[in-house]
């Protein structure tokens, strides 16, 4: 078998500064992962784990310079959403942050539109005798279609263990923090909503485990939590928790964690799939910025801060 590589890269979302929000580095450093992107050429293809966009959801247009950006790289791009692309994972009560969750409850119209530029998901397919998936698992207890539509193809359409040498399965939100096992964290937990914010709760996690165990699932590639940490092998699945490309975040969750900026290079050979991590060139130390971080409600976006004429139907 010849060697082969392949890339994966997760939380570019660059903004715009044509939206009510822009922060200058997050946009300076996916300029840079892009550059570094368009340089690789002997890959033959790019994973995508999720938050392409920072305000995907409510603009086309940051989805259309995402989609235009991926698509001039010189190999395909498969990608799945994330919740600045679309909306969080579902909860009926409020976090601990003082942050209104339930409004945040990813929709059916969100991860619609997602699909509209991206395509459709989960996806699933085969390159070299390498199976590659991709799922948003935030839908899991949402109650959506879209819920219904995961757990079919996690559960009757992924064939079962044994078809392909390597299953490869991407995702943004991490399966878990510290365990596999461990139980859901408490939003209403000041200590642990951070932890709760960036998994997957039970019983839905363990359901995941499953799947994934039964299609002989050997690598999860996670995102969202801008912290990298060196990949752990649980029931023979190695788990990598990758870095971020807008900005670090969460340095303290981990003693092992690395909140340096980049992306994984995969190479796949007779021996196994082995990762080599690409930092960015350079990390953004721009201090230019305006309008609200997190989450605002509609009433906070105020356009009439874009330091580039917005959208017309944007415009105040
Ligand atoms: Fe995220």
């Amino acid at each position: 078998m010849k060697p082969w590589s392949f890339l994966h890269i997760s939380d570019l979302q660059p903004g715009s500064p044509r939206s009510y929000r822009f922060n200058q580095a997050m946009g300076e450093n996916a300029d840079t992962a892009y550059k570094q992107l368009g340089e690789v050429e002997d890959v033959d293809l790019l994973l995508v784990g999720g938050d392409l966009t920072r305000d995907g959801a409510i603009h086309d247009f940051e989805c259309e310079e995402a989609r235009d950006r991926l698509g001039s790289l010189p190999y395909p791009f498969y990608a799945i959403p994330g919740n600045m692309d679309t909306c969080n994972k579902h909860t009926s009560v409020a976090g601990a942050t003082g942050r209104d969750d339930p409004r945040l409850n990813v929709t059916a119209e969100q991860l619609d539109h997602f699909a509209l530029f991206f395509g459709e998901f989960p996806w699933s397919f085969v390159h070299k005798e390498v199976r590659f998936s991709g799922f948003y698992g935030a839908v899991a207890g949402s109650g959506l279609p879209h819920e219904e539509r995961m757990w079919r193809w996690l559960e009757d359409e992924l064939p079962p263990a044994g078809e392909t040498k390597h299953h490869v399965m991407v995702m943004h939100y991490s399966l878990f923090i510290d365990s596999v096992y461990e139980p859901t964290w408490g939003l209403q937990d000041k200590e642990e909503y951070g932890r709760w914010y960036f998994s997957i709760d039970q019983p839905h996690r363990s359901r995941m485990f499953d799947a994934f165990k039964r299609s002989g699932v050997d690598i999860v590639l996670s995102g969202h939590i801008h912290c990298r940490k060196p990949p752990e092998t649980v029931d023979g699945v190695r788990f990598y928790r990758c870095a971020g490309i807008a900005m670090p975040q969460a340095a303290n969750l981990w003693p092992d964690g690395d909140t340096r900026l980049g992306f994984y290079r995969f190479d796949v050979t007779e021996e196994g799939i082995s990762e080599t991590f690409i930092p960015l060139e350079k990390e953004s130390t721009a201090e230019g910025k305006y309008g609200p971080g997190g989450h605002p409600h509609p009433e906070d976006r105020d356009y009439s801060l874009a330091w580039e004429e917005p959208p017309e139907e944007f415009r105040t």
